[in-house]
């Protein structure tokens, strides 16, 4: 095996989201803008070169894969990769490979996943009413993710929900997602929205701090602080009411880059150290370069020694710029 791949702060990089696609089938208005060009097809890695490059981060020490889109399963043939990149799960040198996805597709998919010993997918749903549902997603269908996610449980797999957090948007159905998602025996984990893309006044009015949110629900139920590591940045607690698991991202009130373990591989090739951060890395000349890895081992090595620190994301409500002119659906959060 490869030698493991620290940063310049001593930080591990174990964990690695790959962007199979910036397609989606939606267009969350926090996440695509509503006429999203996308990448031409010829600019896309093929499923044959995200797997070797998946496989060089395996060998140096990756443990956890989660492929990421878009929306990843409206890539062509993706359980292609899937079954191919079980293999490390069978060796025992990947711990997880799993998925995050908006559930559409879900339902042709669960069992499938789950063959290729996916255990757990991460959902992202941001209300439970059917309108709402369509003013976020711009035109999504809540009972096509209600079948994925019934279809996803019936394979046996678990699932997390994902739920942006948003001022005047869902703020007062938080309480509901928490039931109604612990009742169903998924776990739920609120995000704050990141300046990504292009920003309006709007998506500054909404920015909701996770800090409000946990003080609510505080006064309702009593949150247990739990040491539940998933190797994700979220912090969860517990909550013996409902039996079930509550996770906070908070990236604009918590920084969480000092445990940074991650590092992300866009569809086109480029490796992005830091969801925040510009830099990015060109991973898809060394990979087409020779059928050997050692251009691409190098251009891996390279990268990670140039991991920022962290991020420097603002809500900065005087210039309604975002950080960040990248929207979150080419590195998929
Ligand atoms: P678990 O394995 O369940 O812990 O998943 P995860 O939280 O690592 O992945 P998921 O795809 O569910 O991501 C949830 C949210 O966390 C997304 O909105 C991501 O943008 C955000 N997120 C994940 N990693 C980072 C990170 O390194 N920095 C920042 N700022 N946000 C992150
Ligand atoms: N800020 C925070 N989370 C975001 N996501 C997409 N765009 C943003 C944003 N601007 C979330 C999605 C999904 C996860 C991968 O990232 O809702 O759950
Ligand atoms: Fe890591 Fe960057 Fe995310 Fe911070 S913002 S946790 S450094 S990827």
């Amino acid at each position: 095996a490869g030698a493991p791949l620290l940063d310049p702060f001593g930080r591990a990089i174990t964990y690695l989201r790959v962007s199979v696609t910036d397609r989606c089938d939606f267009r969350c208005v926090y996440c695509m803008s509503e006429d999203m060009a996308f990448l031409p097809k010829r600019d896309l890695l093929t499923l044959e070169e995200l797997d070797r490059i998946c496989s060089v981060f395996v060998d140096q020490g990756v443990r956890k894969l989660r492929i990421t889109g878009g929306e990843p399963l409206v890539r062509r043939d993706i359980m292609t990769l899937f079954r191919s990149l079980s293999r490390h799960l069978s060796s025992g040198a990947l711990d997880e490979l799993t998925v995050t996805t908006n559930g559409s597709q879900l339902a042709r998919h669960a069992a499938e996943l789950a063959a290729c010993g996916v255990k757990r997918v991460n959902v992202s749903l941001d209300t439970l009413d059917p309108d709402k549902f369509r003013r976020i997603t711009r035109w999504g269908e809540l009972s096509k993710v209600m079948a994925g996610l019934d279809a996803a449980q019936g394979a046996g797999l678990r699932i997390k929900i994902n739920t942006v957090a948003l001022k005047g948007v869902n703020e007062d159905e938080i309480e509901r997602l928490l039931e109604w998602a612990h009742g169903r025996g998924m776990d739920l984990t609120l995000i704050e929205v990141m300046p990504l893309g292009e920003i309006d006044g709007q998506r500054i009015d909404q920015f909701l701090p996770l800090s409000v949110v946990r003080a609510r629900l505080g006064a309702r139920y009593p949150l247990e602080d739990m040491d539940h590591r998933t190797g994700g940045p979220a912090r969860y607690v517990r909550i013996a009411e409902t039996g079930g698991t509550l996770g906070f991202i908070t990236p604009m009130t918590h920084n969480f880059c000092e445990s940074c373990n991650r590092v992300r591989l866009t569809c086109t090739g480029q490796l992005f150290m830091c969801l925040g951060q510009e830099d990015a890395a060109d991973l898809r000349a060394p990979v087409r370069v020779s059928d050997g890895d050692a251009a691409l081992r190098q251009a891996i090595n390279d990268a990670i020694a140039r991991k920022p620190k962290g991020h420097d994301f603002i809500i900065d409500r005087r210039h309604s710029r975002p950080a960040l002119s990248r929207h979150m659906s080419v590195t998929g959060g």
